[in-house]
């Protein structure tokens, strides 16, 4: 969030936005599932401009044996931006973003992950940004749970997730770069749409109480459509598996 140059305006007079969408309307979202041979699951998001892979391995071995806990598995997760991710080349590694970013991850994915069932060992997640533009932590969490019901986890729920925001004084959905540099609020939610559980929310800029109510209940239903898009993803997953083997 910075200020706003003069000249770029975020919703014109007919309602578009830069990217030609309307206030309400996600991105272009496609997902797949399994798409890495050597991760016990994996799965590839295009949302918008975003490109994310998610690996996930386990429940696996710990090392160092000491973050054991006898009575359930650890969830690690790693967030990280390759440095072709953005416009000004990132230095590679973590730094303070991707640190805070990997943790709320974890945060929101936990709550969904049957840890009980697989004591001392580790649930390892990698979501690698390959190319970034506004969204990817939501984008990362879709992509994360997905891997991780493709590596068989036994979950209580997919995680699914999406941002609300503010443009022009105006409540939209899913900020593109622009949008989210430009705008006046960006408000992340994950959600595990079964039992309607908010596993994140945030928000970065300003909104009045009204706005930011607005904004939460549209990030959830845009949660809940990208939630559908998930499900489509796993469920061509199997059928491309029955396919190979004649079914
Ligand atoms: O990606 P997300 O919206 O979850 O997190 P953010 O910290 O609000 O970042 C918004 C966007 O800023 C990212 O998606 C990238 O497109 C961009 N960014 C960047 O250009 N260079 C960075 N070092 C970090 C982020």
């Amino acid at each position: 969030m910075m200020g706003k140059p003069e000249d770029i305006v975020l919703l014109d007079e007919n309602g578009y936005r830069i990217d030609g969408r309307k206030k309400y309307e996600l991105r272009k979202i496609h997902m797949e599932v399994g798409v890495l041979k050597n991760a016990d699951g994996s799965a590839y998001v295009e949302w918008g401009k975003n490109k994310i892979l998610a690996a996930v391995y386990g429940p696996r071995e710990i090392h160092p044996k000491h973050l054991q806990r006898p009575d359930r598995a650890i969830l690690r997760v790693r967030y990280n931006m390759a440095p072709f991710s953005v416009e000004e080349r990132k230095k590679p590694g973590p730094d303070r973003r991707s640190v805070e970013i990997s943790k709320v991850i974890r945060g929101a994915l936990e709550p969904a992950v049957i840890l009980q069932l697989f004591p001392r060992t580790a649930v390892d997640v990698f979501i690698e940004v390959l190319q970034a533009d506004a969204g990817t932590r939501v984008a990362g969490i879709a992509a994360a749970s997905l891997a991780l019901a493709d590596a068989g986890i036994p979950m209580k729920d997919l995680v699914a997730a999406c941002a609300a925001g503010k443009i022009e004084g105006e409540i939209v959905l899913d900020l593109n770069k622009e949008e989210d540099n430009y705008g006046e609020a960006d408000v992340p939610v994950a959600i595990m749409p079964l039992k309607n559980d908010i596993t994140l929310l945030q928000m970065d800029g300003y909104l009045s109480k009204e706005e930011f109510n607005e904004a939460v209940k549209l990030a959830i239903k845009g949660a809940k459509a990208v939630y559908q898009k998930q499900r489509e993803a796993l469920r061509d997953k199997y059928l491309r598996i029955a396919q190979e083997v004649g079914e």
